[in-house]
């Protein structure tokens, strides 16, 4: 028998890229990809019943609460889905002796760094929904020994909605676009990462088992207004692309201002390879553009 991987978020943009990825993992390993119907997230008392129907050897907890500014008045949906619910599956898993890798972001960490983030430093959560991650991240580990936190952040697709296509649909409509230029981080094509997570889930299947915190991204460091000008260089528009300070742009949940991360050690114990931004950016854009 194959070992099962259950994958949550199938709609969503590294949910949905891990479903385009399965076919070419599928001599090794059984999916089942679930939406909120199969699963509803914001209902942790619900997760038992679907673990009675499912023993999975894996469990990628692609699924969450991703509204950032809506967080901060949608507390408890948004709790229950990223906190409450990972702690249950999380539980579920460990009685099963299933792995659960579960998805989290650099929204954990306060931004007042100056070098990468470490999977170990302190988490300092500046908004609601960074907080609930965190809260789920530790619940996971709490609740089962077999966990791997993936942290990321600055998440783009083909699929679903993200800042590269709000910036072409903007640039489009638009002769010139503010974009904060005092926010620097590192963009990461879900493609990449569903990648990223099919190795890390192929190694352990080898035997080569490290649980813990772990990050991934693309490579490379840049502000929200350097990506939106490579977003347009790609494009070939005209729009006039300014930076502003986050001070003119305010939003409902706060930034960091720096959420670079550390991935060494993602490289380090599982092999995983890194690409550069501009060139995942560059191969997202070119099936974008193609689509439209
Ligand atoms: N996007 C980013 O920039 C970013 C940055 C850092 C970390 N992350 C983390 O990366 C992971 C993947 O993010 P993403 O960008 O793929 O998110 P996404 O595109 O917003 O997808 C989220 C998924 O969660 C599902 N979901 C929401 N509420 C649910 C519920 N009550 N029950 C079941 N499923 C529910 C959504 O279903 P529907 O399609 O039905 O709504 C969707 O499939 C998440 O853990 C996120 O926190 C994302």
């Amino acid at each position: 028998m194959k070992p099962l991987i259950i994958i949550t978020g199938k709609n969503g943009q590294l949910g949905w890229e891990l479903s385009q990825l399965a076919p070419q993992f599928a001599e090794h390993f059984n999916f089942i990809f679930v939406d909120r119907e199969e699963l509803d997230l914001s209902n942790p008392a619900s997760i038992p019943d679907f673990f009675a129907k499912y023993q999975p050897q894996y469990f990628i907890s692609c699924g969450a609460y991703t509204a950032v500014d809506k967080a901060e008045t949608e507390r408890e949906l948004c709790y229950n889905i990223n906190a409450a619910s990972v702690g249950v599956i999380a539980k579920e898993c460990a009685a099963i002796n299933c792995k659960l890798i579960t998805i989290s972001t650099d929204y954990v960490f306060d931004g007042n760094g100056t070098s990468p983030y470490l999977p170990n430093q302190t988490k300092q959560p500046l908004n609601y929904y960074g907080e609930t991650k965190a809260i789920g991240e530790d619940l996971a580990f709490a609740n089962n020994p077999q966990t791997i936190v993936v942290r990321t952040s600055w998440v783009y697709s083909v699929h679903g909605a993200n800042f590269v296509k709000t910036m072409l649909r903007l640039m489009k409509e638009r002769e010139s676009l503010n974009v904060v230029g005092d926010q620097i981080g590192s963009p990461t094509y879900a493609a990449d990462l569903a990648s990223a997570l099919m190795t890390i889930v192929t190694e352990l299947e080898k035997g080569n088992e490290h649980y813990g915190y772990y990050h991934y991204s693309n490579d490379g460091v840049i502000s929200w207004h350097d990506f939106a000008i490579a977003i347009k260089t790609n494009a070939g528009l005209n729009c006039q692309v300014s930076a502003i300070p986050t001070s003119a742009y305010p939003t409902p949940a706060k930034r960091p201002a720096y959420s670079v991360l550390d991935k060494t050690s993602i490289v380090a114990d599982f092999g995983v390879k890194m690409v550069n931004w501009q060139v995942s950016l560059k191969k997202c854009m070119d099936l974008l553009l193609t689509s439209i």
